[in-house]
C-alpha cells in the first residue's frame, strides 16, 4: 500500500508527500474525533495513513498530487481486501491543528487527508453499470452527451 503511495503520480516528479502510518491506538481514537462528523470509522480502524505535503515544491499541483497518493492507497487497499476511507482534513482549521500537534508535523506542511484503514463489518454498495451517469460523458463538446 505505502509502496503504491510512493509510487503514484506528481507533477514534475516533485513527490510533495509525507505519509504518517498511525497504528497507535490512542491516536487513532484522537483522530476520530479530529472532526465532528466524517471521522468516527477511526474509532474501530486498525490504522491510519496521514497525508501532508509541502505546497511550496510545486506550483498549484501539490493537492492533486496528495489526492492521487491517496487514491493510490485506497485502490492498494481494496486490491487487498482491506477497507479504506478518505477523511478530510484540507481546510478545516481546528481538525488540521489536531492532526498536526498529534502527529508532529511541522507547520509548513498542509495536511489533506487521513486514510482510515482497517477490515470492514459492512457490504459497500457498488455502483450499478447501468445506472451511471453516463451523461456526464460529453462527446466533443459540453453540450453534446454521449449515448450509451
Ligand atoms: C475528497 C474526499 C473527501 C472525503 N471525505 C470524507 C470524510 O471526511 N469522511 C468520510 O467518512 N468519508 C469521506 N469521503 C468518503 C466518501 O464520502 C465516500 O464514502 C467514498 O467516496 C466511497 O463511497 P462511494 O463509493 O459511494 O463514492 C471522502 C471522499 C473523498 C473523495
Amino acid at each position: 500500500m505505502l509502496r503504491c503511495a510512493l509510487m503514484s503520480p506528481s507533477a514534475k516528479r516533485t513527490c510533495p508527500w509525507e505519509f504518517i502510518v498511525v497504528r497507535d491506538e490512542t491516536k487513532l481514537r484522537a483522530l476520530s474525533g479530529c472532526k465532528t462528523y466524517g471521522s468516527k470509522m477511526f474509532d474501530t480502524a486498525m490504522a491510519g495513513i496521514v497525508i501532508a505535503l509541502d505546497p511550496t515544491l510545486c506550483d498549484n499541483t501539490w493537492m492533486a498530487d496528495g489526492a492521487i497518493a491517496a487514491e493510490h492507497i485506497l485502490l492498494a487497499a481494496a486490491e487487498q481486501g482491506i477497507g479504506a476511507c478518505w477523511c478530510h482534513i484540507y481546510e478545516r482549521e481546528e481538525s488540521e491543528a489536531m492532526v498536526k500537534e498529534l502527529c508532529a508535523i511541522p507547520a509548513d506542511k498542509v495536511v489533506l487527508c487521513a486514510i482510515a484503514l482497517g477490515y470492514p463489518d459492512e457490504e459497500h454498495r457498488n455502483y450499478e453499470l447501468d445506472q451511471l451517469k453516463y451523461e456526464k460523458i460529453h462527446n466533443e463538446t459540453y453540450n453534446s452527451h454521449n449515448s450509451r
